[in-house]
């Protein structure tokens, strides 16, 4: 037994390594580093894949979400809400601006549950920043309804769900900003750090490509103070090869996602996907009351997990001065200690599918 490693960052495939290298030749020979024709011409590509007018290219999916509420006016003494479960970033950035990170509890599908944050809604609530965790879309219809009638913001924290959607809708839409993450982890990353915001408001948009350059509007006048959060042309030029490969890569994950719930269903609890949903696997989570039993089951035998996320944000040291406590989101909790991430990347084969399952199966079923 070979082994099956939670994922492969490094190209492999010959095809692909040669586009990349040729891309970046391009760049290195005319020396087009910051800005210009291929940021642009990927922002446009990917806004186009999202349904949406404009995209802003930056430094990171942390900075798109800072740059997102940002944008808003979202500052000292407001309220945005969101999911406990997510990766730190979505609560840091509301932090990060000088607003305060409201959690609300997550459902079955590891996205918010609109009750939980119609519950949190209050005085200073000014947005609702809902999380497309794992790849499977939020309740955006629910969440789109409660945000209009309180007259808050809806935006998209999109880093994991890259071509997701919702009926015929993808991700990055639905919000007045959909923010991503092309980290290499992510479903299309980068050969580094990078991000993307999306919009349909062209003055969101002009005001965002500020933002992310020091908050100049022409080469040396500066309309308010702003960092330096560019997406490099390297990346930009990189990313629109892998771009045409995202379809592929994500019919593959989708492909490895239905091996794993037919074959999984009857042992562990598996995600569903309910008709309507087209959820894109960033992860294919499991749940398991024995969880670090079954890992370590796992790892003997190579086949590589991990858990995202073991500890939810408002238990993190970084959060204390947010008054939250144990048991305050009961279902985020409780999904922390039986959650693992299986491999899924597009590039597993089916002799890796088949040495996971047996894995799992082995241990449920052999009385482990
Ligand atoms: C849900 C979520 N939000 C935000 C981020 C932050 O993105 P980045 O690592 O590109 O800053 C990530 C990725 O790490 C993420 O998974």
């Amino acid at each position: 037994m070979s082994g099956v490693p939670y994922v492969q960052l490094g190209v492999r495939e010959p095809g692909l390594r040669d586009a990349l290298l040729a891309a970046a030749a391009d760049v290195l020979a005319d020396g087009g580093f910051i800005g210009g024709e291929r940021v642009e011409r990927f922002e446009a590509r990917f806004a186009g894949l999202c349904g949406v007018a404009h995209g802003i290219g930056v430094g990171s999916g942390t900075d798109a979400l800072v740059l997102a509420l940002r944008a808003l006016g979202i500052g000292p003494g407001d309220e945005v809400i969101t999911a406990p479960n997510s990766f730190l970033a979505s609560a840091s950035a509301i932090a990060l601006c000088g607003a305060r990170p409201v959690l609300a509890d997550v459902g079955d599908d590891f996205n918010l549950d609109p009750a939980c944050v119609e519950a949190a809604i209050g005085e200073r609530t000014r947005a609702i920043l809902a999380v497309h965790l794992t790849g499977r879309p939020a309740r955006l219809d629910a969440l789109g309804d409660l945000a209009r009638h309180h007259g808050l913001e809806l935006i998209e924290d999109a880093a994991q769900a890259v071509g997701a959607r919702l009926g015929d809708r993808p991700v990055g839409s639905f919000g007045r900003l959909g923010c991503f993450s092309l980290h290499p982890l992510k479903n299309l990353g980068a050969a580094g750090d990078a991000g993307i915001v999306v919009t349909d408001d062209a003055r969101l948009a002009d005001w965002l490509r500020r933002a992310r350059n020091h908050g100049l509007r022409s080469r040396d006048e500066a309309e308010f103070w702003s960092l330096n959060s560019r997406l490099d042309a390297l990346q930009a030029a990189l990313l629109e090869v892998k771009l045409e490969r995202l379809e592929a890569w994500t019919a593959a994950r989708r492909w490895n996602a239905r091996f794993y719930r037919e074959a999984l269903v009857d042992v562990v609890q598996v995600p569903d996907e309910p008709a309507g949903l087209h959820c894109v696997y960033h992860t294919f989570v499991i749940q398991s009351g024995r969880r670090d039993a079954l890992r370590a089951h796992l790892d003997e035998r190579g086949i590589e997990t991990r858990v995202h996320y073991p500890v939810p944000i408002h238990l993190q040291p970084a959060a204390s001065g947010l008054g939250y406590a144990k048991g305050d989101f009961p279902v985020a909790e409780a999904q922390a200690a039986r959650i693992v991430s299986l491999p899924v990347w597009p590039g597993l084969t089916r002799a890796d599918l088949e040495q996971v399952v047996e894995g799992i199966r082995s241990f449920h079923v052999g009385g482990h």
